[in-house]
């Protein structure tokens, strides 16, 4: 069977929509969750979004992804600045991972300019809004049929 991508939004991102929209853009978590579905079924390939609040869930998803996921997406939100321990799950998992931020850290305050989860991503897409998970999962999409090929 067939593995999916598994795509992983951290604290606040619920809020998508709603939250801060001059930064994070009117659309909602639902509609990247609508895009990322869609972008994936152009390569025969399939997706499932999950949001936490919380960095341990977030952990425990990492741990899971590990035998049940083909691939990792992660807007890690706040936790991107801060959480080694998804750095740390992260690297216990083999297969592609993207990191997504709808905006551009790197313009915004000097202590989002780093994030721990770069040091183990394959491609960082930052700035682009939510048309910035559809790329990262036409990244990871390459990345598996490379993989099979
Ligand atoms: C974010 C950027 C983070 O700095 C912030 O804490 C977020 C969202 C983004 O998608 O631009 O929650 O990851």
């Amino acid at each position: 069977m067939a593995k999916t991508i598994l795509i992983l939004n951290g604290p606040n991102l619920n809020m998508l929509g709603a939250r801060q929209p001059e930064i994070y853009g009117s659309e909602t978590l639902d509609d990247v969750a609508g895009l990322c579905a869609e972008t994936a079924a152009i390569f025969g390939q399939e997706t499932e979004l999950r949001q936490s609040n919380h960095e341990g869930e977030l952990v425990d998803w990492i741990h899971e992804a590990r035998d049940s996921f083909a691939a990792i997406i992660i807007n890690p939100g706040a936790y991107s600045h801060t959480s080694v321990a998804i750095l740390d799950a992260l690297n216990m998992f083999e297969g592609p991972v993207a990191e997504v931020h709808l905006s551009n850290i790197h313009a915004r305050e000097e202590f989002r300019h780093n994030s721990y989860v770069s040091g183990r991503a394959d491609a960082v897409i930052v700035g682009c809004g939510p048309a910035g998970y559809g790329f990262a999962v036409e990244q990871v999409c390459a990345c598996l049929s490379d993989a099979v090929t």
